[in-house]
């Protein structure tokens, strides 16, 4: 379906200055292996300048962990897309289920940083999943649906958007729906898509909570899973590089 996975690792609220700096040195030194996939980090913004000098190559990406909604303006303590783009992004995370939560982000919203990211030139991973409830209930697939009809603008093509789907109870938890549950998941969203923007048919569906090297290959051998956003393996550089190995493997 796409032609190279994406391995996407979120850092969080995680890192020192001096351990972003020794995790990026951990990474690039394993870089050369990372030909066939594509690969990302989203630092704290704090340490994008840093992470970003310091990859300087095009084996491995920046991205911002999120942005606001509007170009510039009033916006005490927020960052725009556009000074994502300044300190040398190309993708941010939007709608990650911790900012739906902690910050109170609507679909709405998350369709205005969708739409003023790739005004700017940044790639926007969208986030999107189920709650445990809803998975107990039977309403996974439908919640899913919900968020992507609200909060994915349409007329986008394949390469202007990703998508990565966490269901949020697997998130950091250790626990990961069955591997047809996440390929049941993601032939629905590819489905969805197609209705909003029909000409998105190599949308990449990333598929994250709980990524470890453990279960990578597995996932990646999953119909329509384009790669992976990963957070707590992200940020050890052996299980990264293996994630990332593991990818490689598959293309
Ligand atoms: P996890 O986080 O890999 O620690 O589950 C994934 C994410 O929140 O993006």
């Amino acid at each position: 379906m796409v032609d190279r996975l994406l391995i996407a690792g979120n850092w969080k609220m995680n890192l020192d200055k001096a351990g972003a700096i020794e995790l990026t040195n951990a990474l690039t030194k394993s870089q050369s292996t990372f030909k066939e996939v594509d690969v990302a980090v989203f630092p704290p913004s704090l340490w994008l300048t840093e992470v970003g000098d310091l990859i300087g190559s095009d084996n491995i990406k920046l991205g911002g962990q999120d942005c606001h909604e509007e170009l510039e303006g009033a916006h005490t303590g927020d960052i725009s897309a556009k000074m994502l783009k300044d300190v040398g992004c190309d993708y941010v995370i939007v709608g990650h289920s911790e900012r739906r939560t902690n910050h109170f982000e609507t679909n709405e919203t998350i369709k205005k940083k969708v739409l003023v990211s790739i005004q700017c030139n940044l790639c926007p991973i969208v986030c999107i999943g189920e709650t445990w409830d809803e998975r107990n209930k039977g309403t996974a697939i439908s919640t899913v649906s919900f968020q992507l009809k609200e909060s994915i603008p349409d007329e986008l093509d394949s390469h202007q958007f990703i998508i990565a789907y966490e269901p949020v109870w697997a998130i950091g938890s250790g626990k990961t729906p069955t591997f047809n549950d996440i390929e049941e998941m993601h032939s629905s969203i590819k489905e969805t898509i197609l209705t909003i923007n029909p000409k998105a048919d190599k949308v990449r569906i990333l598929y994250g909570g709980s990524v470890k090297p453990e279960n990578a290959a597995e996932i990646f051998n999953l119909e329509n899973v384009g790669g992976a956003l990963v957070g707590g393996a992200s940020l050890s550089a052996t299980d990264f590089s293996q994630i990332i190995s593991i990818a490689g493997a598959k293309n």
